[in-house]
């Protein structure tokens, strides 16, 4: 596969697999082409001599069968955590989860790109208690329903270097003499973003990913009270943790969102209330093996 269309190829998980594509094509004439709506916070990646970082607004179905043009595959890597409240889900999850990969499939389709790689979450379902875990679900269901050569994947909270996880908490840790936190006993089983990062480029290349879903997840469950505890000491600030009873932790999150970047929402809460850890064979798929959390948080967390 020669030319690549990664949407959603700027962020934290996006920039990994751009780089991972880019160093297994080192010596191709491959292009990696990268939208986004702020070129200038992709300089990491304008760097690199295969990838081509444009300004393009990927909602408008017009730039979006200019940019499919002559690719062999897209990625779709567009997620986020704010999307508002409502029924299925806010608006904003709307947009970014569901109308966006139906346009996706709709261009992909006109253009005759038929391999298409999607970032969904764990746990993703019509029937989940957030907006972002249906939301998640309407936009697998979107580019299953439109018959392309699909392969979905389904990661847990991802950490490494530059995640808004661990990171932020060892921030907090820093200034916070103790750590007030919602879903204390939420479970989690978080995969290093350089694994999830290999496992995308490898089903480029395999046949046999495709019409697969996969669930990543790393080697061990935690509780977020475990993962606080421990980034919060990596960093070099031990701090305690109170766990807050739901009602308080409603609140909190209810007031968080009227702060511009606030660190947690309702629908965060309502997210967590699934257990988010894989069931059954916890194996990364294409027999590789995912690294330890202990194994590389103190890379980029450490004091
Ligand atoms: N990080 C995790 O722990 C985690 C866990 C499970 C699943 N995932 C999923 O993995 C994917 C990548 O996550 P990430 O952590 O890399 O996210 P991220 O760092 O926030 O990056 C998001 C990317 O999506 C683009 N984007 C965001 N909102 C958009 C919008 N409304 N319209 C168009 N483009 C938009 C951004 O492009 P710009 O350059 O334009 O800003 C950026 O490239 C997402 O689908 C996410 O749901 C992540």
């Amino acid at each position: 596969m020669k030319n690549i269309l990664v949407i959603g190829g700027t962020g934290f998980l996006g920039s990994a697999v751009v780089r991972e594509l880019a160093r297994r094509t080192a010596s191709a004439d491959s292009c990696f082409t990268l939208p986004t709506r702020r070129r200038e916070r992709a300089k990491h990646l304008i760097v690199l001599p295969t990838v081509r970082v444009v300004d393009a607004d990927v909602h408008d179905p017009a730039t979006l069968a200019r940019l499919m043009e002559g690719q062999d595959a897209v990625i779709n890597l567009v997620g986020i955590l704010k999307g508002g409240e409502g029924q299925p889900y806010g608006k904003g999850f709307a947009r970014a989860h569901v109308e966006l990969p139906s346009k996706i499939a709709a261009a992909a389709k006109a253009a005759g790109v038929s391999r298409v790689l999607h970032v969904s979450a764990l746990k993703a379902a019509a029937d989940a208690p957030s907006g972002y875990l249906r939301s998640k679900a309407a936009g697998e269901a979107a580019l299953r329903e439109a018959g392309l050569d699909l392969t979905i994947f389904r990661p847990s909270v991802i950490f490494g270097r530059g995640d808004s996880f661990l990171t932020l908490f060892a921030k907090l840790a820093k200034i916070a003499p103790l750590f007030p936190l919602a879903g204390a006993n939420a479970r989690f089983q978080p995969v290093w973003v350089e694994d999830v990062a290999a496992v995308v480029a490898d089903s480029l290349q395999r046949a046999d990913s495709i019409g697969a879903a996969y669930d990543l997840c790393g080697p061990t469950q935690y509780s977020l009270r475990q993962l606080v505890g421990y980034a919060a000491a990596v960093a070099g600030h031990p701090r305690a943790i109170i766990g807050l009873p739901e009602a308080v932790a409603w609140l909190q999150a209810w007031a968080m969102e009227f702060i511009p970047n606030g660190p947690m929402t309702r629908d965060n809460v309502r997210s967590m209330r699934v257990p988010s850890v894989c069931d059954g064979d916890c194996a990364l798929p294409f027999g590789r093996t995912a690294t330890p959390l202990e194994t590389i948080a103190p890379t980029y967390l450490g004091g």
